[in-house]
């Protein structure tokens, strides 16, 4: 049977995290940056604004929501979608998904899925509908397609090791797409927003939940899908691998954290991954916290999403309950199913992290 890496083997900044001794605040490197461990610090520091900034661009950890640099000040504050908004991006879910695997099935029937590929559509017409609101299809779809654009421009600027230069050719496509973008959607909004900020809505809106759902069908790949429970799939999940598994911010003064003093000026990193293998907030022994598990939460006595899969403080997702519905349409459809997945899955780290490659054939389970 094929597998999925475990975050626990990955090396990079990914193993550097994972393994931290979990005792407090951890310095990685002698001028940092510093890595809190426990849920209480990480709480702080997702709360406390006045004491830990909100970065523009200093993780580049493929975060689309903390990475855009020059698209966004740092500071805006998005407002949760509303019920309706994440009603209506539920149902373009649905139908969407539903015709991206027919026409798969129909144009391509001898080659598996690929996670990252099959997602692409469905998500991002299903969050542009949610955010934008009624348009009609041909419209939402043209924007769908600007945002996927962005985001694969985004992609090298992103996992460059350094930098690129604002002339360099990387960042001139991905200005020209942002533009792109942006055009389109300057008639299409409100007074009250700017065209940059919802274009950071969509991308950040889109890349992630297209991260979460190929992690999920990877996982339901490796396990039994009989009897799960759609809604705790997506949990472990998001608590094995949350796409967007750190988070930085900067300290504006000394600040005292379990265990040492962070000076001001420093980069402090929360990690949703790190702390989703937590021993106080996820049921289950020490050895069996890396395994895709969902029947863990079933006896009710943790709260699934402890571990912070989607942030908290005035920079919490704003999506979350979007996201969470297109997982679980994803999910529902996932355990009807027997998922193989057709190769190895290995860990992208280069923007978030990434199932790569993420290919599967699911075929109907036979109801006995
Ligand atoms: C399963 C899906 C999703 C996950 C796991 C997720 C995760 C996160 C996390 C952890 C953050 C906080 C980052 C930080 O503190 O630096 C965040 C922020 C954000 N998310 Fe999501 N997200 C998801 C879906 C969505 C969706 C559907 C939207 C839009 C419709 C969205 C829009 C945003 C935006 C705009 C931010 C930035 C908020 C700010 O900086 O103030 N996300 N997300």
């Amino acid at each position: 049977m094929m597998h999925v890496d475990s975050a626990e083997s990955a090396g990079s900044r990914l193993g550097a995290v994972l393994s931290a001794p979990r005792t407090g605040v951890v310095r990685l490197s002698p001028a940092g940056p510093w890595l809190v461990t426990t849920h209480a610090d990480a709480r702080r520091v997702l709360t406390e604004p006045h004491l830990f900034d909100f970065p523009g661009d200093v993780t580049r950890s493929g975060d689309l929501s903390g990475s855009t640099g020059e698209s966004r000040s740092g500071h805006t504050v998005f407002a949760p979608l509303a019920p309706d908004q994440v009603a209506r991006g539920v149902l373009t879910f649905e139908r969407e998904l539903a015709t991206a695997l027919d026409t798969h099935d129909r144009t391509r029937p001898a080659e598996p899925y690929d996670a990252m590929v099959l997602l692409r559509q469905p998500v991002a017409r299903s969050t542009t509908a949610a955010v934008l609101g009624q348009l009609d299809e041909a419209r939402r779809d043209r924007v769908a397609a600007l945002v996927l654009d962005w985001i694969d421009a985004l992609a090298p600027v992103i996992s460059a090791r350094r930098p690129p230069g604002r002339w360099r050719r990387t960042r001139r496509t991905e200005k020209a797409a942002r533009y792109a973008l942006e055009d389109e959607l300057a008639p299409l909004i409100g007074p009250e927003d700017t065209p940059a900020q919802v274009a950071t809505l969509l991308a950040a809106g889109i890349q992630v939940p297209i991260a979460a759902g190929a992690w999920l069908l990877a996982w339901l790949g490796q396990h039994e899908t009989g009897d799960l429970d759609p809604t705790y799939a997506v949990w472990e999940t998001l608590r094995l691998t949350p796409p967007t598994w750190i988070t930085a911010r900067l300290t504006t003064e000394e600040v005292e954290l379990t265990g040492a003093r962070v000076p001001a000026g420093r980069v402090v990193l929360v990690s949703p991954l790190l702390l989703g293998r937590s021993d106080d907030l996820v049921p289950g022994d020490d050895h069996d916290r890396g395994t895709f598990d969902p029947d863990r939460w079933q006896d009710g006595l943790q709260r699934p999403g402890a571990w912070l899969p989607f942030g908290a403080g005035p920079h919490a997702c704003p999506g979350r309950t979007l996201g969470t519905a297109q997982l679980v349409h994803l999910a529902r459809w996932g355990v009807d199913r027997t998922i193989a997945l057709s190769e190895n899955v290995s860990i992208d780290q280069s923007r978030g992290i990434l199932p790569s490659p993420c290919r599967f054939t699911a075929s109907r389970r036979e109801i006995p």
